[in-house]
């Protein structure tokens, strides 16, 4: 029998503090009526001081647990998605698993800038596939604020914090469908966050925030996510009006409806979740698909196109039996 990998558990953890475009107002010259038009973004959840990616992880992976009804010490691989990990080393993943007090299982972290989870999602489904792995946890935790210039107002009206985690078991029924990951490196240039703490002598003077040529990024997202739709559903050989639910990366409303549009989808099967959390990069898709399986919009056996496009360039998507 094929092995395949099914989701058991889901989890998310959103910071306290919310800040409202009202409050980027006072920082930046912008309005709210200029960033909900141009982005769909309303407020986003900003991490207390004592937060971190590890620490946010845990919560949403202790929920996702809990759903799952497993112990922790079951899980044999843990895969952190982020762009803002506690340390440079160890990883995230080996922060977490000591936090779960996990003693013997492997843990490490992916970096994919936003398509983070989706890639993380990719190598779980290799690893349990290969018989590799049975019990893959994965999160996406970001602490999207602290790597913001709140003087830029090109990003600062975009961004949140927060952590998504799932859990995935093998299984000999579908779940999992297919994964597609791919990067271009070429568009270094147009999204990026430097590390100045390591960079050469002539790029020391670079903050290390996040730097974005948004209107190239924006027409760059449109295409490259229509083409992964294609790519996605005739692996499937499926049909547009096949998938129940997009879940989309969170970065802009407008970039979300395009990809709707393409799958002739109304925005009522699209979960939604930027409007009161921004972009949390690579916790984004995962905190959409847990509020939409927790509130009981996406059922077992329907059909899940998750997608995401980030700094890199990477995307992907994956197509999900729930
Ligand atoms: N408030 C008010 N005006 C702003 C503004 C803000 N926060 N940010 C930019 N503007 C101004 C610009 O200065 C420009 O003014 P000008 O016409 O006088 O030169 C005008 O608005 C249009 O700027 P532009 O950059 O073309 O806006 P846009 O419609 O592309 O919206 C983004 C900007 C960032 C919201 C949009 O490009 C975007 O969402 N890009 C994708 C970002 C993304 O997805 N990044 C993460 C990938 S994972």
């Amino acid at each position: 029998m094929k092995r395949c990998a099914r989701v058991i558990g889901s989890g998310g953890y959103l910071p306290e503090t919310i800040r409202t475009n009202e409050d980027i107002s006072k920082l930046v010259d912008t309005s709210d009526s200029w960033i909900v038009e141009r982005t769909g973004i309303k407020t986003r959840r900003i991490a207390g001081e004592d937060e971190t990616a590890a620490s946010m992880a845990e919560i949403a992976a202790r929920q996702a647990i809990e759903m799952a009804s497993i112990e922790a010490g079951e899980i044999d691989l843990i895969i952190v998605a982020t762009g803002s990990p506690d340390r440079v080393y160890p990883s995230t993943g080996c922060i977490l698993q000591h936090r779960l007090e996990i003693q013997q299982c492997v843990a490490f972290d992916v970096q994919a800038a936003c398509s983070g989870s989706i890639f993380a999602m990719s190598i779980a489904d290799q690893y349990i596939k290969t018989g590799a792995a049975d019990k893959v946890l994965i999160i996406g935790s970001e602490i999207c604020s602290r790597l913001i210039d709140w003087t830029d107002r090109g990003t600062c009206i975009l961004f949140g914090d927060g952590a998504g985690a799932v859990l995935l078991e093998s299984t000999d029924e579908p779940g999992i469908l297919s994964t597609h990951i791919h990067s271009d490196g070429g568009f270094e240039d147009l999204l990026y966050c430097p590390n100045p703490q390591v960079a050469t002598a002539s790029a020391k003077d670079e903050k290390g925030v996040i730097t974005m040529k948004g209107n190239e990024v924006f027409k760059v997202a449109v295409n490259t996510l229509g083409r992964i739709v294609d790519e996605t559903l005739a692996t499937n050989n499926l049909d547009k009006s096949d998938i129940d639910w997009l879940v989309p990366h969170q970065a802009n409303t407008r970039i979300i409806a395009a990809t709707a549009r393409k799958l002739k989808m109304s925005m009522d099967q699209v979960v939604l979740t930027l409007e009161n959390q921004g972009n949390t990069s690579s916790a984004s898709v995962l905190l959409a698909f847990n509020e939409a399986i927790r509130d009981g919009r996406i059922k077992r056996d329907q059909i899940v196109l998750l997608e995401a496009f980030g700094a890199g360039f990477t995307w992907g998507s994956a197509l999900i039996k729930y």
